[in-house]
């Protein structure tokens, strides 16, 4: 992390905002997006949608100075080109605003900044016009760790690895890495496979992980939804919303049998 105190020009800060819940911003977070200029915040495609990061920054700071940012989040794969077009248009946006006098410029993402979040794409698209900038991050609770915390599952312990993916693509990656010798004992936290649920819960069935396995959507929001794997629908397309998680952990025996 680049040290914010080190010079006095431009500074371009991506703040964890937590997964929705405005009670899961830090401190850091909180005061990073208080001491910005300009809080610049990730849309779907539509600069007229609140998004959730921006509902976390405005429950905290009403008067926050707001600008959107589509970025193109329903593209599937790959750097699109309406993908390579919304990062250059949100690092055009930041730009400007140095240019116009903006010294300090926050990007509010959920979860934390370094993990699967647009702020990286961001800050490289920024940093091209900009060598001298900034950059630094203040980390947020991220999606997997409020789902661990509202369904009450330990994501790992003692020996246990912990694998994070995404399951965008086909529900056979998925498969290979519950097959492998070694993560047998893993804890497997499956982001972005709501339009994969029929197929990937066919797939913990399969593994003998559904029994134990937990799914949250829309964390923090109003509509939250957590609970176990065995009693979402399991029909032949029955999606889940894009912001779910799914946490499969290992079979576990008794107290500390994981050290
Ligand atoms: C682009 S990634 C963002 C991850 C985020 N930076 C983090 O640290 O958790 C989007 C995925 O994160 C998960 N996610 C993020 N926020 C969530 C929420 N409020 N409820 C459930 N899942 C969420 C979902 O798996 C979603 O598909």
């Amino acid at each position: 992390m680049a040290d914010p105190t080190a010079g006095n020009g431009p500074l371009l800060t991506g703040v964890g905002v937590g997964p929705g819940d405005p009670q899961l911003l830090t401190l850091a977070g909180l005061a990073a997006l208080r001491d910005a200029d300009l809080v610049v915040v990730p849309v779907r495609d539509d600069v007229d949608e609140v998004g959730y990061a921006e509902r976390v920054v405005r429950h905290h700071l009403p008067d926050a100075r707001i600008a959107r940012a589509p970025f193109a989040l329903t593209e599937r794969e790959g750097v699109t080109p309406r993908r390579a077009q919304a990062w250059d248009a949100a690092a055009a946006l930041v730009v400007d605003a140095f240019a116009a006098g903006a010294a300090t410029i926050a990007f509010a993402t959920i979860g934390d900044p370094n993990v699967y979040s647009t702020f990286g794409y961001l800050a490289a698209s920024v940093l091209e016009g900009m060598p001298t900038l900034t950059t630094r991050t203040v980390p947020g609770v991220t999606a997997m760790q409020a789902l661990a915390a509202a369904s009450g599952t330990v994501l790992c312990e003692g020996r246990e690895p912990l694998v994070l993916m995404p399951v965008l693509g086909d529900p056979a990656e998925l498969d290979a890495v519950l097959a492998c010798d070694l993560l047998a004992g893993a804890t497997v936290v499956a982001y972005k496979g709501g339009r994969r649920w029929p197929a990937l819960r066919d797939v913990l069935a399969a593994r003998g992980r559904l029994a134990h396995a937990v799914v949250g959507s829309h964390l923090g929001r109003p509509d939250e939804s957590v609970g176990p794997a065995t009693a979402v629908d399991a029909a032949a397309g029955a999606e889940l919303p894009y912001l779910s998680t799914v946490l499969a952990p290992p079979a576990r025996g008794g107290r500390g049998g994981k050290l």
